[in-house]
């Protein structure tokens, strides 16, 4: 387990090249549809884009997508996967993962998160700095929960969804898909689909942006 290929390269995809380096990956390559424009990421090459990626994948070991927007990310992962991209789940050793708990690939649980026994992680999500997830959780694919964000025992999370930096969600909530979470808004009744909650407690909003 040598070669690892990162496509987007962000700040998140910094934090995502650091965690591949702990899991022993000795060789991190960029792509970016933004080359040749840009080559580099701090010390890390970027070297090519979603369509030279295509044309090499199965020369790497694990392929990952580092890009926040969450419907885009599922989208991309789904399109490398079926160019025989290998996807796995990435773990920061400082975090702490359930041999209860299950998590499908393309997740990746960053520094000094906690998912609790039985929970349950689709593809494609973030589960960010800090983050906890307690028993029995469900969460669907392309969820991105924040730094900090907090889902304490058998919440559900629909696909897509964003669940703001330190925000906390109450036992057996149910929020919906493609529904927003902000900022440490702190969730105690259901959330529909679509839906973006803010405050303490948690009322919708329409967004602007
Ligand atoms: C909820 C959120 C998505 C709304 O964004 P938006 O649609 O651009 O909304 P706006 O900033 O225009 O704010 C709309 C209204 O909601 C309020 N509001 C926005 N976010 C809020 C929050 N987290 N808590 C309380 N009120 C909030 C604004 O003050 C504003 O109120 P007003 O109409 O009285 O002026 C965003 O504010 C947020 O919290 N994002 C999460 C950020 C985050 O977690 N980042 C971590 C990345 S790893």
């Amino acid at each position: 387990m040598t070669k690892c290929a990162i496509l987007g390269a962000s700040g998140h995809g910094k934090v995502i090249a650091e965690i591949a380096e702990l899991n022993g990956f000795k060789q991190i390559d960029f792509f970016d549809d933004r080359w040749p424009q840009t080559l580099q990421l701090e010390h890390w090459h970027i070297i090519g884009d979603t369509d030279s990626l295509l044309s090499c994948i199965q020369r790497y070991d694990l392929v990952f997508i580092a890009i926040g927007d969450n419907a885009i990310r599922i989208q991309k992962q789904q399109e490398l996967m079926q160019a025989g991209g290998h996807f796995g789940v990435l773990v920061h050793p400082s975090a702490v993962v359930s041999a209860y708990s299950v998590l499908d690939i393309g997740t990746v649980v960053m520094a000094n998160a906690v998912v609790n026994p039985f929970a349950e992680i689709g593809k494609a999500c973030i589960v960010n700095t800090a983050a906890t997830i307690d028993h029995d959780c469900v969460v669907a694919d392309g969820v991105h929960l924040s730094p900090g964000a907090h889902l304490a025992g058998g919440v559900k999370v629909g696909t897509l969804s964003w669940i703001g930096i330190g925000a906390s969600v109450k036992q057996l909530v149910s929020i919906g898909r493609n529904a927003v979470v902000g900022a440490g808004a702190a969730v105690v009744m259901n959330i529909s689909d679509n839906q973006t909650v803010v405050g303490v407690p948690a009322k919708p909003i329409s967004r602007k942006g």
